[in-house]
């Protein structure tokens, strides 16, 4: 059966901008050091309360249904991709089910970290190549902002982060050789703790025994406990280092497979669109791979790392600057948390 092509493509980021500077007045932090280690300039968050990671997948979601030129009526399934839901549950997707009026369609949420969109696009695509849903609405969107911790103890991991949602529409592709050729999705969960943020959860410390600093008496109390937020243990920890060995051995070997798979080059991509981790992690791919600055795009600088909406935030502003054009191979490649990682080939 065909694979599926991308049919529309949205994206929304929120209005509030903070700039490394910015950070600066809340954590002992300095534009050189972000900058030097990661390329962001900049980065949005969503309004406290009046933005939520759905709501930003519901503003991507409109545009790339306008563009795919349907309604939100049309939409036969949702795939949600994202680490910061806006309930432990339930999920994203069926918010956005009920905030569009869609009709009682199925609805997903994929829980792959930085990879979760590349994730989602796979599993939406093999839905389109069984024949059993012909418009599928795929969402990566965060809203980080929420969980980051603003003080010095946190900065390798907060100036990192950023907010944003983007999203597409998939349909079956027109037989005119365009489309989506093939997905590639790996873990190695030996790492899962490198990434992560443990609480609240029901762990217990039942994978690592010294996980956490807790008594008998408090672990048993510790989905969500006061000891936990004073001893600071409800927020995300990262190993960067080894974050950072691991992805660009695994980046290069994703996007291989993928155009080996197909009996392409990197010579051959018009476009490669790394999940944006680090400007570092994304140089060193490129010079790996022998790619031309403009076969690889990169965004990290206005919008940090924003996890599963990166990727399709920068395919929709690489689209609409032109960078992809019809027939272009372009190809989608991530690397996140769990460790997972995971690319796309297509033809546009
Ligand atoms: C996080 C990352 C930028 C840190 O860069 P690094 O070169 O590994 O830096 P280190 O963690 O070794 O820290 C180096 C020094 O900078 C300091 N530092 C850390 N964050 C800082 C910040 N925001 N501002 C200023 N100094 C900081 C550290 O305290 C350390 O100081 P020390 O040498 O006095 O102990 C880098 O490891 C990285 O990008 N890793 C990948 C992360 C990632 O992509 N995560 C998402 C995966 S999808």
């Amino acid at each position: 059966m065909p694979g599926s092509i991308i049919a529309g493509v949205g994206m929304y980021v929120p209005e509030n901008i903070y700039t490394n500077n910015d950070l600066t007045k809340l954590m002992d932090t300095s534009d050189e050091w972000i900058q030097e280690r990661t390329g962001i300039k900049e980065r949005r968050f969503a309004h406290r309360t009046n933005e939520t990671t759905a709501t930003m997948g519901i503003e991507a979601a409109k545009m790339a249904i306008e563009r795919a030129g349907i309604t939100a009526q049309d939409i036969d399934f949702i795939i949600f991709a994202t680490l910061s839901p806006d309930y432990y549950f339930p999920g994203c997707a069926v918010l956005v089910q009920r905030a569009m009026k869609m009709k009682e369609v199925g609805a997903l949420d994929v829980r792959n970290q930085c990879s979760g969109f590349v994730y989602a696009l796979s599993v939406g695509d093999q839905f389109i190549r069984s024949g059993m849903y012909k418009n599928i609405l795929v969402i990566g969107s965060e809203k980080h902002s929420f969980v980051l911790d603003f003080n010095t103890r946190s900065r390798h991991i907060s100036v990192i982060f950023g907010d944003g949602a983007g999203a597409v529409v998939l349909q079956p592709s027109k037989d005119d050789g365009s489309g989506m050729l093939s997905t590639h999705l790996h873990s190695d969960g030996n790492d899962a703790e490198m990434l992560a943020m443990y609480n609240p959860g029901s762990h217990a410390n039942y994978w690592h025994k010294d996980l956490a600093d807790f008594d008998d008496a408090e672990l048993g109390e510790m989905f969500e406990s006061h000891a936990m937020i004073d001893k600071y243990q409800n927020l995300p920890v990262m190993d960067g280092q080894a974050v950072f060995k691991k992805a660009v051995l695994k980046f290069p070997e994703v996007i291989m497979e993928a155009l080996n798979k197909n009996g392409y080059q990197p010579s051959d991509l018009g476009l490669l669109i790394p999940h944006q981790a680090n400007i570092r992690i994304s140089r060193y791919v490129q010079q790996k791979l022998r790619l031309r600055d403009d076969q690889v795009y990169n965004n990290i600088q206005k919008y940090g790392n924003t996890t599963a909406a990166s990727i399709p935030i920068a395919l929709c502003e690489a689209w609409q600057d032109g960078r992809i054009k019809k027939g272009d191979l372009v190809c989608m490649a991530a690397f996140g948390s769990g460790f997972t990682w995971a690319s796309a080939l297509m033809k546009w």
